[in-house]
């Protein structure tokens, strides 16, 4: 009877660990399900492509555009930034492990001996303090240069965020609540736009599934003007009438970690352009 009773706690507490630990797998899962019903004739692969996957015309016209895409002097700045070495004569490759190829869809990560989520960016400029140089204004134009160049090294990489341990989760947590919660003037969360409003448009513009948000940044919006993914919650922000948060902050941070979660298993582009 004792025995009995100690394998049915036992099972539990297993159940109760796994649907701790699932939960953003779960989470994940029911959002693909979700869109799949919502929007039926989009497929997986082409999530990556956000509103421009609704859209035939403007997704001809984005193809058209990418194939000779107007940032390609940008970019080469963000190359020879990347290729530049430090006064110590290293270089950003050393930071990252296969000299920074197929890295970017690894980020962010919960670091936890810091307790907290580190973005690409915050990696970059940890390798420039580590080896003696001024670090970048975070969300800045120079960082977005060269983070447009370094995620292109990851180009095809699949978006590949873990989220592992309790303090891992924590941080996915708080991002997710950020991610529904309602707030500024119009009383809208991010989830009202991009999950309940999928597909819709508000003006002129049809509206991205938070699904493969994620996987192609910085952009290069109307083709020159650099945009990071923290910039880009900061205008939908200001959309909202709700005050922006600073780049870099812990709120945007665990944001960004869910958000990017939710791309898992997509291929990487980076930059693109969108209007
Ligand atoms: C009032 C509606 C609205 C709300 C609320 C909203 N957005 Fe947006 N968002 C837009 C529109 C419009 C666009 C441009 C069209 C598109 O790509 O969906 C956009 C684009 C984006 C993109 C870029 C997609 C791409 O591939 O270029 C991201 C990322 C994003 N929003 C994240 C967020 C986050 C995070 C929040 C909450 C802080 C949020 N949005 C709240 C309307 C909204």
């Amino acid at each position: 009877m004792k025995q009995k009773l100690i394998t049915i706690l036992a099972l539990l507490l297993l159940g109760a660990s796994f649907s701790v630990y699932a939960s953003p797998a779960k989470d994940r899962a029911a959002l693909i399900k979700y869109y799949k019903k919502i929007l039926p004739d989009i497929k997986f692969h082409d999530y990556i492509y956000g509103a421009l996957a609704m859209n035939p015309d403007a997704k001809a016209q984005y193809d058209d555009i990418m194939s000779f895409p107007p940032y390609g002097i940008d970019l080469d700045k963000g190359k020879s930034m990347w290729e530049t070495p430090f006064k110590n004569g290293k270089k950003f490759s050393s930071c990252f492990k296969h000299g920074g190829k197929n890295v970017a869809g690894n980020y962010p990560y919960f670091d936890n001996t810091a307790g907290h989520v580190v973005t690409f960016e915050n990696a970059i400029n940890a390798c420039l303090k580590k080896n003696g140089e001024a670090e970048l204004e975070y969300g800045g134009k120079q960082m977005g240069l060269l983070t447009a160049y370094a995620r292109s090294l990851s180009d095809g990489m699949k978006v590949n965020v873990k989220v592992k341990g309790k303090a891992a989760l924590a941080a996915y947590e708080k991002g997710k609540k950020y991610y529904y919660k309602r707030n500024g003037q119009l009383n809208f969360s991010c989830a009202s736009c991009h999950v309940q409003s999928a597909g819709k448009f508000i003006r002129s513009d049809q509206l991205s599934m938070m699904i493969g948000q994620a996987s192609h940044w910085p952009e290069f919006r109307g083709g020159t003007k650099i945009t990071t993914l923290q910039d880009r919650f900061k205008q939908c922000q200001k959309n909202m009438r709700a005050k922006p948060l600073k780049a870099n902050s812990e709120d945007y941070n665990n944001l960004e970690y869910f958000v990017t979660y939710m791309s898992n298993g997509l291929p990487m582009q980076t930059p693109v352009f969108r209007k």
